[in-house]
């Protein structure tokens, strides 16, 4: 049977203004992290591609640690040819400092309004090259989530999406427990329902095995 190849992102980005400061979001990755355990575990080829967090390397899967937004972007670009699915859980940071000083600035010296711009979307940009490869979006929200979510799904031309309220109590950034409604492109909504990261990872990794690589 061939081996599934499966490419996971997680974790923030940081976009750095100088050595010591820069932009980011309070995600640790331990949802693409358990993710990418659980396809490990189902035996899936996996390779993580992991932001700035303190989780661990996982045994049996390879490792790429990255900063920034356009660090993952390249690590995923490598990778992205080769893999049957890809899982997009990282919460990329949607913007960057123009301008990255090459020292500390100092407190009096800082550009109050400093220039940004937007990083890549990742998974935009692979949308646009994508051949058979399965795509999954990740839909963080803390309003009008299931709609923001479906509008993503057809933006970013994904298979489905995992909406997800971060702004919930027991969900979202940083917290052991999630909840999770999979969004199918075609409309269709799974509800794996609220569980801890580990669990509703699996449920995840097990229904996607079935649903598009059944034997
Ligand atoms: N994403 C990405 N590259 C970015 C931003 C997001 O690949 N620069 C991916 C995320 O990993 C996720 C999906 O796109 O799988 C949706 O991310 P989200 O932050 O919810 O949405 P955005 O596209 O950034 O849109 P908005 O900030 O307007 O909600």
């Amino acid at each position: 049977m061939k081996k599934i190849r499966c490419l996971i992102t997680a974790g923030p980005t940081r976009e750095y203004f100088d050595p010591v400061r820069f932009v980011s979001n309070p995600s640790t990755g331990k949802m693409g992290w358990a993710i990418a355990n659980a396809a490990k575990d189902i035996g899936w080829d996996t390779i993580l591609v992991l932001g700035p967090s303190a989780l661990p390397d996982i045994d049996g899967a390879e490792t790429v640690r990255v900063v920034s937004a356009q660090d993952m972007f390249e690590a995923c670009k490598r990778h992205f040819d080769s893999c049957d699915i890809l899982i997009m859980s990282a919460a990329v940071s949607d913007v960057r400092p123009k301008f990255r000083l090459p020292n500390k600035a100092k407190k009096d010296a800082i550009d109050l309004r400093p220039e940004l711009e937007r990083t890549p979307d990742i998974l935009l940009e692979l949308s646009k090259i994508k051949k058979n490869q399965v795509l999954i979006g990740f839909a963080a929200e803390t309003q009008n989530v299931m709609d923001y979510a479906k509008d993503k799904l057809e933006r970013k031309n994904l298979d489905a999406i995992a909406a997800n309220n971060v702004g919930a109590a027991g969900a979202g950034f940083a917290s052991d427990m999630n909840k999770i409604d999979l969004i199918l492109r075609g409309g269709d909504v799974v509800d794996f329902g609220a569980g801890t990261k580990t669990e509703l990872a699996k449920q995840l990794v097990d229904f996607l095995s079935e649903r598009f690589f059944a034997e």
